[in-house]
């Protein structure tokens, strides 16, 4: 029998790639099945992004690239961040990755290790505990309340204030619950983090996907409100640009830490893709319309899956700022029951709907929401209709 290491006990499967794989299967067997746990737009790559990327095959662009990231892509991420963040950083800040995933990962292979700890806010992304337990820290989950859009306050903070804190993971708009935080709520978290040393890690992944107001990135108020915080910021193609397939994503920040991380990259995998560096650069410096449009359409979908979720006896649903996701509270569901099944979690919920409505959601325990279930919204209007009429249908059948 294999031996395997202390750390694949450890890790947990990714449980949101098993529930787009549940779907792939069913569907593959004929069901007729409606996916709201994709974590993805629904819209092919913008033209002028595959283009490019054909270019670069035809060019010769089909070799390993430097560790760090083609000087193009890491000049076109600090022309983008100047435009967009309105922050001025230079190349040997950027790294660029396989995936933003992979640069999560690799900060917190650079900056931690055994008996540290690192603050996680809960709902929270799957990936960030694993990330941490990965580099043999230990997260710390800080609870949230739908009541306060799902915003730490100080005192929440505070209470897990030690020497052992050396990191703390913010983002917004988050994954899973769609909310996009306050200015000041990130502006407290960065004097805590000053004030304590602690590197912040701010994943603003769904930067471009905000509906009601501006974004404004963490650094960018880092600096504006001279916090002096370490902040590394990490940024993506995938949902901006429906880039998911081709796995690029960025950090930037202190140049000592990218440094770190880059070394790291080098051993795991050498570069990110060439073709889809190539790629990314014309999606960051190139026409950006399309992105404008994917946005429109997601904030129609947003407030018809919140409306329609809100006519759901017992459920309620806040309006998400971000993001693709509605997180609503299925609570009053559980501890009743289907055909004499007790359902007693999220869990169970997620099943039923999966095996009767044939819907497939995400269980908002998996995210440390008891009670919540995640319904991504990147899907047609008549899906959204089709979708919640039939959970609606089921729920009526639970008593
Ligand atoms: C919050 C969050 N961060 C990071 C990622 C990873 O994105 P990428 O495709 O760039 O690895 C995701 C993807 O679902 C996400 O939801």
């Amino acid at each position: 029998m294999t031996n395997f290491s202390d750390r694949v006990r450890r890790v947990k499967p990714s449980f949101t790639l098993e529930m787009t794989s549940r779907a792939a299967e069913l569907r593959a067997q004929g069901v007729d099945v409606i996916n709201f746990s994709a974590g993805q737009p629904d819209f092919n790559t913008p033209e002028n992004i595959r283009n490019a990327a054909k270019a670069a095959m035809d060019n010769g662009q089909t070799k390993y690239t430097a560790g760090a990231g083609t000087i193009e892509l890491r000049e076109a991420v600090c022309e983008k961040v100047k435009r967009e963040n309105e922050l001025v950083i230079s190349p040997d800040q950027v790294l660029i990755s396989n995936g933003e995933k992979q640069s999560l990962y690799l900060i917190c292979q650079a900056l931690f290790q055994g008996g540290d700890e690192v603050l996680i806010f809960s709902p929270y992304w799957v990936s960030f505990p694993e990330f941490v337990t990965l580099s043999d820290a230990t997260p710390v989950l800080i609870d949230t309340d739908a009541k306060r859009n799902f915003e730490p306050t100080i005192q929440d903070i505070q209470y897990n204030i030690s020497d052992r804190v050396k990191g703390v993971i913010i983002n917004s708009p988050s994954n899973p619950t769609g909310s996009v935080w306050s200015n000041e709520t990130i502006i407290n978290i960065l004097g805590i983090a000053k004030e304590n040393e602690w590197v912040v890690i701010a994943d603003e992944c769904y930067e471009r996907l905000v509906f009601d107001g501006e974004f404004t990135s963490a650094e960018k108020l880092n600096q504006d409100h001279h916090i002096g915080a370490n902040v590394i910021t990490c940024m993506s193609m995938s949902k901006t640009y429906s880039m998911t397939g081709w796995r690029i994503g960025y950090a930037f920040g202190e140049q000592s830490i990218i440094k770190a991380m880059s070394k790291i990259q080098g051993q795991a995998t050498s570069c990110a893709n060439s073709i889809s560096q190539a790629a990314s650069v014309e999606a960051l410096i190139g026409d950006q319309s399309e992105v404008e449009m994917m946005r429109d359409k997601f904030k129609e979908r947003r407030n018809l899956m919140v409306d329609l979720l809100n006519g759901i006896p017992e459920v309620s649903c806040d309006m998400p700022g971000g993001a693709f996701y509605a997180f609503p509270d299925f609570s009053s569901y559980m501890g009743k029951s289907f055909r004499g099944e007790v359902i007693n979690d999220s869990f169970d919920l997620s099943d039923v709907l999966l095996n009767e409505a044939k819907v497939v959601t995400v269980p908002g325990d998996g995210f440390g929401a008891p009670g919540h279930i995640r319904f991504s919204y990147p899907v047609g209007k008549e899906i959204i209709r089709e979708g919640i009429n039939r959970v609606k249908k089921v729920l009526e059948q639970l008593n």
